[in-house]
Formats: C-alpha cells, structure tokens, sequence
C-alpha cells in the first residue's frame, strides 16, 4: 500500500542544520494500521509530512499503491487524505456542515454524493447533531472528531493522522479508537504517529520505533509484547522480611510496600542482570512465608520505554 525507503529529510537554516529523518524504510499493507512511535523529536511528522509532499525530502522514495509519490504528486495525493497535529485542516469561523461542503468540494466532491458522504462521516463519527455549530466553538474533542471526518470524506485508502488522540479526555481518545479500527476493517490503511501507548495497544497491528531520525525496532505489536513477556515477577509476602533481607534484595530489585499490609518485590529480568535463582538464595536464610509468584506482563508503555532506552530482553 505505502512504501517508503530510505527516507532521509534535512531541515537547513542560516543559524543550524538538523538531520530529521535520517533513513527511514517501511511498507504498510491495506487494512492495517500501523504506528509510528518515538520520542519527541524523532521525525514522526516529518515522515508524514514527506508521505504527503508538505516538506521535500533530501533523499528517499514514497510509493502509493506502486505511484511514485515524488514523481507524481497529484496523483498520489488523490490516493490520501491526512490530519497533521494541531488540527489545522478544519475552518473555525465556518460551522461544521460548510467545512464539509468547503473541503468537499476542494477534493472534488459535490452534489448528492457530497451530501451523502457528509452524512455517513458525521453518523460514523459522530457529530451528525453538531453540523449547524461553528467549528471554533466545539470542544477540542469535537474538533479533533470534525478534522477526521473531513479527511476520511473523500474516502481514500491511505489515511495519515499525526498525534490524533493528543489534548483528548479519556471519553473522545477512546471514540478516536473505535473509528481507526473502523476505518481499518474497512480496508483503509491508517498510518498514525502517537505518543498514546493505550490507543497503540488497542489499535495497530504493526509497530515502527523510531528515534533521531533512525529506526530502531519493528515489529508487531504482539511480537513487541511478547519479547518482554515472561522476563517480570512479582513476589508477594504475607509479612515484611527482616531489615537484612530488604538490604540485600534492595540491592537487586523494586521493593514495593502497599497499604493492605502485603510487602512484595518486583523483578525484571530484562533490566537486571539477576535472576529468581539469586533472589530466592537471599530469601533462603529466613525463608519468609510467600504468599503469591506471578508472572507479570508488561504494558506497552514500559515495553516502549525499555526499546528506547536500549535495554536488552535477555
Ligand atoms: N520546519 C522545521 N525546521 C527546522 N527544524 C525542524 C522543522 N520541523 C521539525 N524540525 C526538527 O526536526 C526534528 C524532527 O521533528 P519532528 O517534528 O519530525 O519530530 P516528531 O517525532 O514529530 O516529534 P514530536 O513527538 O515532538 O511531535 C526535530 O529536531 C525538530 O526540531
Ligand atoms: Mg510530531
């Protein structure tokens, strides 16, 4: 669907240069949403921005369903439709029926069509109650709903949206996931950068970590999980060991006190170079009552984390 290889993008001024993208490389398949995470600064929306030819990249290719997007921008651009951060493609002083109407007609819709597609937008994302207000006086919520609708109305397979969960309350964030994986099942590909690891987690199937400009992991979002699984354990007790033991195991692991009176340790293999056979030789001089051992499997965002600060799994 959406190929892009070795894209490297340099942003020159007077005062400084700044490689942002430094080589990039990944293909999508249709009907998967895939996403861009990294930290701040790693070149996420200087990706999308070169995917829709808003910045020129230095070197690299970008191929849509096998259009060359450099070559042929028109072409491709009929092929896409995107919602950059901020959401900047809405009109504020235009109520939400003449954004339709106004960006409908930019990408050539018009007539019944138009009216029809206004419709089934604004039901799918919900705003069909809102379509006489004026864009500026919706929630940020509401805004951030009308900028999808208008980029999904001309019903292109590619849809980029850069951050679009960002300022969201938890409520809106969880609608925005519905309509991805909505517009997934559908056969779009979603291409999105986040910073959002619960929307990452519930919606894309494919993973890209990127950080100054370079790839740094791909894969799956199961495979990511599943390569820091089984590398964490909680050890519950059903009283504090003695002031010796926490010395020794304060050394190797998280300690965690809780209100209810249960004393447990965390450990993560993945980050220490120790193991349960070491814990339990220090817990073998008191050998204090246990009252619980699970295996615990980290969440996205720890396993995100972990990627970027460069900690092994094993
Ligand atoms: N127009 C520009 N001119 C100069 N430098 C820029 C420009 N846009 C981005 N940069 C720089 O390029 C680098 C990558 O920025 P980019 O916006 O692509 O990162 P990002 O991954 O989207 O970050 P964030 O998570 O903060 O949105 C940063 O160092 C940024 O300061
Ligand atoms: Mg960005």
């Amino acid at each position: 669907m959406l190929k892009v290889e070795n894209l490297k993008k340099t942003y020159k001024s007077k005062k400084r240069v700044v490689e942002a993208v430094k080589n990039i490389s990944f293909t999508t398949n249709a009907g998967e949403v895939f996403a861009l995470l990294g930290p701040n600064g790693a070149g996420k929306s200087t990706t999308i921005k070169s995917i829709l030819g808003l910045v020129v990249p230095d070197e690299g290719e970008i191929y849509i369903n096998e259009i060359n997007a450099r070559k042929d921008r028109k072409k491709a651009l009929f092929m896409m439709s995107a919602v950059l951060e901020g959401n900047r493609n809405i009109h504020w002083r235009l109520s939400v029926k003449e954004n339709f109407l106004y960006f409908g007609a930019l990408k050539g819709l018009g007539g019944k069509r138009l009216k029809e597609r206004m419709l089934e937008v604004s039901e799918l994302l919900g705003i069909e109650d809102k379509l006489n207000t004026i864009a500026g006086n919706l929630s940020r919520g509401y805004q951030q709903r009308l900028a999808i609708a208008i980029a999904i109305l001309p019903d292109t397979p590619l849809i980029l949206l850069d951050e679009p969960t960002l300022g969201l309350d938890v409520e809106s964030a969880i609608e925005i996931r519905k309509i991805i994986k909505h517009l997934a099942e559908q056969g779009k590909t979603v291409l999105l950068s986040t910073h959002d690891m619960n929307l990452v987690e519930a919606v894309s199937d494919r993973v890209l970590i990127i950080s100054d400009g370079k790839v740094v992991t791909f894969g799956t979002t199961k495979e990511l999980k599943e390569m820091f699984k089984a590398k964490s354990y909680k050890i519950v007790f059903e009283k504090k060991p003695s002031v010796e033991i926490i010395d020794k195991l304060s050394e190797m692991v998280i300690l965690e006190e809780k209100g209810n009176g249960d004393f447990s340790i965390s450990v993560n293999f993945s980050t220490s170079s120790h193991t349960l056979y070491d814990i339990f030789e220090v817990l073998k001089e008191e050998k204090p009552q246990i009252k619980s051992i699970e295996s615990e499997d980290p969440n996205f965002e720890e396993i995100f984390l972990r990627i970027i600060r460069g900690d092994k799994n094993d």
